[in-house]
């Protein structure tokens, strides 16, 4: 029997994307029969393993994205595809990464469920990427977002106070606004995919907030203080309004938070 961290470093080491999210499926389906072991394996990979396609460019060298139109849509189903498939590594990172913290077999459940939920997200995109005549891979993306989990590798309360906690509640605030906007535009096709993104993302945050809890209690230390503490010292910048509150409140964070102290 293999364990999930083996399984998690097999996603990890895989460059090819369908690949990626074929083995998160079938890796996420033995877990939950049981066909996995919860302990032993090797760390992960510093980087995971992605496809020669697409150029990965500093954020800054990325080119202007057109808002409307064909054009439009299709930059931002790649940069959603881009996100979807950074979210599936960090998942399967997490599940493996901090073997020494001995955490609960739940867990293990949640990041793999996370993990299972992004390949679907990064499927879903893909899926609109080809109605449009595009894949990922045909444009460029920006290499921004791994940064974050090199930031956050050697503790594990850092990397769910940046990558949950900031990263995916951040798009949880923008992705209403986003729908809304599609919807003006008369894009019927993206708002229901982004609507299931959506929902799921903020079970994602939930997950996040719970175990940050687990671990603030676990080290004896005031979790809002210790959110603002880690997100200083390996976050540039703060959370940004204007926030969701409604979906941060049923992700069971609380205000004081991510709103700036007066
Ligand atoms: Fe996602
Ligand atoms: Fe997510």
């Amino acid at each position: 029997m293999i364990s999930l961290a083996e399984a998690a470093v097999t996603v990890l080491s895989s460059a090819d994307p369908a690949a990626k999210c074929r083995l998160t499926r079938a890796f996420a389906a033995d877990w939950a029969a049981g066909l996995l072991a919860a302990e032993g394996g090797p760390p992960p990979p510093p980087r995971p393993a992605r496809p020669p396609h697409p150029a990965l460019l500093p954020p800054n060298r990325m080119p202007k994205r057109s808002t409307g139109g064909p054009a439009g849509r299709g930059a931002l189903l790649h940069a959603l595809a881009h996100i979807e498939l950074n979210a599936v590594d960090l998942a399967w990172d997490i599940v493996c990464r901090f073997p020494a913290e001995a955490m609960p077999r739940a867990f293990l459940d949640d990041w793999v469920q996370v993990a299972l939920d992004e390949a679907e997200h990064f499927d879903l995109l893909a899926g609109l990427l080809a109605g449009l005549g595009l894949a990922y891979g045909d444009l460029p993306a920006h290499d921004g977002l791994w940064q974050a989990a090199e930031n956050t590798a050697d503790d594990l309360m850092a990397r769910l106070a940046v990558v949950p906690l900031t990263l995916e509640a951040r798009g949880c605030d923008t992705t209403p606004a986003t729908i809304a906007k599609l919807e003006r535009n008369g894009d019927h096709t993206t708002p229901p995919a982004l609507e299931l993104i959506y929902r799921d993302e903020i079970r994602h945050v939930a997950a996040g907030v719970r175990w940050f809890r687990h671990l603030a209690a676990k080290r004896g230390l005031d979790p809002a203080a210790t959110y603002h503490r880690l997100l200083a010292e390996r976050f540039r910048g703060r959370p940004k309004p204007p926030f969701n509150h409604a979906a941060r409140a049923e992700a069971g964070m609380p205000r004081d938070w991510y709103e700036a102290e007066a």
